[in-house]
């Protein structure tokens, strides 16, 4: 699948952070459930890769993963199951060529043309709420009419809709879909509750 595609499944991407190999599937089923398919597992933890391969199994789910920081990164989410991989930022070699698509973060306009120049179109906004928020991407549509991006860092169930509402914006990330306690107390029907007020958002990009 292109990223386009894959942004595309659902207006929010959850961005996961997940300790015990054990939630992977019920965690990935419950956000399924409630219409969120594009799953961003971080390289945060020592079971990040062992998750995204657990994940990848089940059933209208694309796993991706998240904090992928260098090429090596890279590879071993590819390896493991990753079908995209996102980036806080630029790292030696991110481009359009690779193991899987890759949005990669950028905070400035000089970020962003860096990206474009190794022929990168989407981006996420990282970290989204300091790097301006709804107010950078209004000002980046005029001069970078290519670019689109799924913002991430800083969104959660109130503000979501006000970035979804711009043209340029093509989904979201966030962490706020799957609530570490919902996680580690193993209330799946509460996190595809969540999942479902998300998916339901309209987007206007
Ligand atoms: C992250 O890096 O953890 C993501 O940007 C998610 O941010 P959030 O926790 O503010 O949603």
């Amino acid at each position: 699948m292109t990223l386009d595609e894959i942004l595309g499944l659902a207006p929010v991407v959850p961005v996961l952070v997940v300790e015990d190999v054990a939630h992977a599937i019920p965690l990935g089923r419950a956000l399924v459930a409630g219409g969120l398919k594009a799953l961003e597992v971080t390289l945060r933890t020592p079971a990040a890769l062992e998750v995204i391969a657990a994940m990848a199994e089940i059933e209208g789910a694309v796993v991706g993963a998240g904090t992928v920081l260098n090429q090596q990164d890279w590879r071993a989410a590819a390896a493991a199951g990753a079908r995209f991989v996102v980036s806080p930022g630029l790292f030696d070699g991110a481009g359009p060529d690779g193991p899987t698509p890759l949005l990669p973060g950028v905070a400035t306009a000089t970020e962003l043309m860096d990206g474009l120049s190794r022929g990168l179109t989407r981006f996420k906004l990282f970290p989204a709420n300091v790097a301006g928020g709804t107010m950078a991407l209004k000002a980046f549509a005029s001069p970078f009419p290519t670019a689109r991006f799924c913002p991430t860092g800083g969104i959660d169930a109130a503000n979501a809709a006000d970035y979804l509402a711009l043209p340029n914006v093509i989904c979201v990330g966030g962490s706020w879909v799957a609530p570490a306690d919902a996680v580690r107390a193993g209330e799946w029907d509460r996190i595809t509750r969540i999942a479902r007020v998300a998916a339901s958002l309209a987007r206007a990009g």
